[in-house]
């Protein structure tokens, strides 16, 4: 099992252009390449800047958010041939934020999974429960259908190049982290769950992140435990010297 990890930070609606320039003049003087993939997930208008800066150091650049359909009277939207112009790396899919405030549900994580898959950026895809279904006793189930629907319909060697983002809703931004513990055997559960729907060979080969409060404080218990390959950075990820810190577990 020769699994890279990839730890990537998500903005969210943070960082004017010029604040994204500063961040990333400062990251990249910082950062050395090793076999951790690190990207920034950016807001779509910070995107070319991130590209531009980041050209040749081996630091990706990611969005957030992306329509399925590749044009179209879909007003406010962005299509995936605009991010491929700009030459971005991954797209975050599913995110909770996006399930919760924009009415983002598991077919419209499908049908943007399947899209993105015919070209070369790389879905990473949000899952996870909140506190009441958490409490519920629900969260296994539920995590399960998430990668199930999420992964609806998609073959093995096209599975296999998507990343899974493990993130309790209840974990993210709160400073509430889950143990690593926790966090390891729910990344374990996803990674039975892709087994059952493609085998050992394919479920083995993908990335599994962890997301909620992961900070330069706990980075290195998390990354460290057997099923958790990275991890999706909110808040800690605005700082570029936070953000080092993390990717150098
Ligand atoms: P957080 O956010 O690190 O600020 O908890 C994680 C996320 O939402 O991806």
């Amino acid at each position: 099992m020769a699994r890279k990890k990839i730890i990537a930070g998500n903005w969210k609606m943070y960082k004017t252009i010029a604040e994204a320039k500063a961040f990333a003049e400062t990251f990249k003087k910082k950062y050395q390449p090793s076999d951790v993939r690190v990207a920034i997930c950016a807001p779509y208008l910070q995107l070319p800047v991130l590209v531009e800066a980041f050209r040749g150091t081996g630091i990706g650049v990611g969005a957030q958010n992306v329509h399925y359909e590749a044009e179209g009277a879909f007003t406010g939207e962005i299509s995936i041939p605009m991010l491929e112009e700009i030459g971005v790396d991954y797209c975050i899919v599913g995110h909770s934020e996006r399930r919760q405030y924009f009415n983002e549900s598991d077919d419209t994580v499908n049908r943007k999974v399947k899209a993105l898959l015919k070209t070369s950026i790389i879905p990473i895809v949000c899952v996870g429960e909140d506190l009441q279904q958490k409490e519920a006793g629900y969260e296994k189930q539920l995590v399960s259908e998430q990668v199930k629907n999420a992964l609806h319909d998609i073959p093995a060697d096209k599975a296999e190049l998507i990343v899974i983002a493990y993130e309790p809703i209840w974990a993210i931004g709160t400073g509430r982290t889950a143990t690593p513990i926790q966090a390891n055997m729910m990344c374990e559960l996803i990674r039975d769950t892709l087994t059952e729907m493609y085998g050992d060979e394919t479920a083995d080969r993908m990335v599994i992140q962890y997301g909620g409060s992961v900070k330069p404080e706990n980075a290195s218990e998390i990354m460290n435990m057997e099923e958790i390959d990275g991890a999706l950075v909110g808040g800690a990820s605005l700082e570029p010297l936070k953000f080092h810190e993390i990717v150098n577990f």
